[in-house]
C-alpha cells in the first residue's frame, strides 16, 4: 500500500463518517508496533513527528523511518509532522519526504496565523503535500490553558488558507492522562456550520473513547491525535521488560518486548473512531 498525504485518507473519512488515528510516534518500536496495529485493524494510520520526537532523532531520519514502514504495510500510512513551529521546519519536512505538514500557529495573532499558514499550504501543495493548521488553541494539562476555537475565525482561516484539515479547541487539552468530560459538541456544530474541511481534535487522550465514534460519525472530525494514552502503555510495557530479567541488559531485546503490548493498545485507539 503506498505511502499517501492526509488528505487522502482523510476525505473518505469525512465522506463515510469516521476518524483516523494520528499517533504520536517516539522511537523504532512504537512507529513498528502503530503499523503494525493498523494493519491486523486494516485500517489506515497517521505517523506522526512532533516536537519531543524530533529533539531525539534528526527529521530526515524519521522520514526515512516512516516511509520504510509505509512501504511495507498493507494499510495506507501517512508520514506526518506534527506542530511544526516554522516554515523552515515545515519545508524541511516536505523536502525529505513527509507527505503531510501540520503548522502551528496558533499562538500567534490571527492574521499572522492565516498568512504564515497559507504560504505553507502553497509549498506543501506545489509538493503534492497536504497542510493541517490550528486556529484557536489547544491548551497543555497543567500548562498553558486553551482558547477555545471562534467559528467565525475557523471560517475566515479555513477559506484564506486552504488548509486541507483544520485543528480545533473545543474542550480538548493536551497530555490528559484519563478520560476529561468530553468536547462541546455545540461549538463543534458551529465551526462545521462554517466550513467543510475536516476537522482534527488534538489531545485525544483525554476525549472519551464513546465520545471519538460518535463524534467521527455525526460531525466533521475526521482525525484525532493520541499521544499520552500510548505513551503511557510503552512505558507500562518498558517497566515491565526491564524487570522481567534482571540480567539482560541488551537494549534491544528489552525494547522488543514493548512492541506486542503497545501494538495492542495501540489497536484499542484505532477501534475507538470508528
Ligand atoms: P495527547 O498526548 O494528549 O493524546 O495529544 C496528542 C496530540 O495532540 C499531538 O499533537
Amino acid at each position: 500500500m503506498p505511502l499517501v498525504t492526509l488528505s487522502q485518507v482523510l476525505q473518505p473519512a469525512l465522506r463515510d463518517g469516521y476518524a483516523v488515528a494520528g499517533l504520536v510516534c517516539l522511537g523504532w518500536e512504537d512507529m513498528c508496533a502503530y503499523t503494525a496495529a493498523a494493519e491486523a485493524e486494516g485500517l489506515p494510520v497517521i505517523l506522526q513527528a512532533g516536537p519531543g520526537c524530533r529533539e531525539h532523532t534528526p527529521l530526515p531520519v524519521l522520514a526515512a523511518m516512516f516511509r520504510t514502514l509505509a512501504e511495507s504495510a498493507e494499510v495506507p500510512v501517512v508520514a506526518h509532522l506534527d506542530h511544526g513551529y516554522t516554515m523552515e521546519e515545515c519545508v524541511q519536512a516536505i523536502d525529505c519526504g513527509f507527505t503531510s505538514v501540520m503548522f502551528d500557529g496558533s499562538r500567534k495573532p490571527l492574521q499572522q496565523n492565516i498568512d504564515e499558514t497559507a504560504a505553507i499550504v502553497q509549498a506543501a501543495h506545489r509538493a503534492g503535500v497536504s497542510c493541517e493548521g490550528e486556529i484557536g488553541f489547544v491548551g497543555y494539562a497543567q500548562g498553558e490553558s486553551s482558547a477555545g476555537t471562534e467559528p467565525n475565525e475557523a471560517q475566515r482561516f479555513a477559506s484564506e488558507t486552504g488548509v486541507d484539515a483544520m485543528a480545533i479547541s473545543v474542550g480538548n487539552v493536551h497530555l490528559q492522562q484519563s478520560e476529561s468530560s468530553g468536547l462541546d459538541i455545540n461549538r463543534i456544530n458551529a465551526i462545521e456550520a462554517v466550513s467543510e474541511v475536516p476537522l482534527v481534535i488534538h489531545g485525544g487522550s483525554g476525549v472519551p473513547a464513546a465520545q471519538r465514534a460518535e463524534l467521527a460519525r455525526t460531525t466533521n472530525i475526521c482525525k484525532y491525535n493520541v499521544g499520552t494514552e500510548l505513551r503511557m502503555a510503552f512505558g507500562e510495557a518498558l517497566r515491565t521488560a526491564v524487570g522481567t530479567d534482571a540480567d539482560r541488559f541488551d537494549r534491544n531485546a528489552i525494547l522488543k518486548d514493548t512492541i506486542e503490548p503497545v501494538t495492542k493498545a495501540a489497536r484499542q485507539v484505532l477501534r475507538s473512531m470508528r
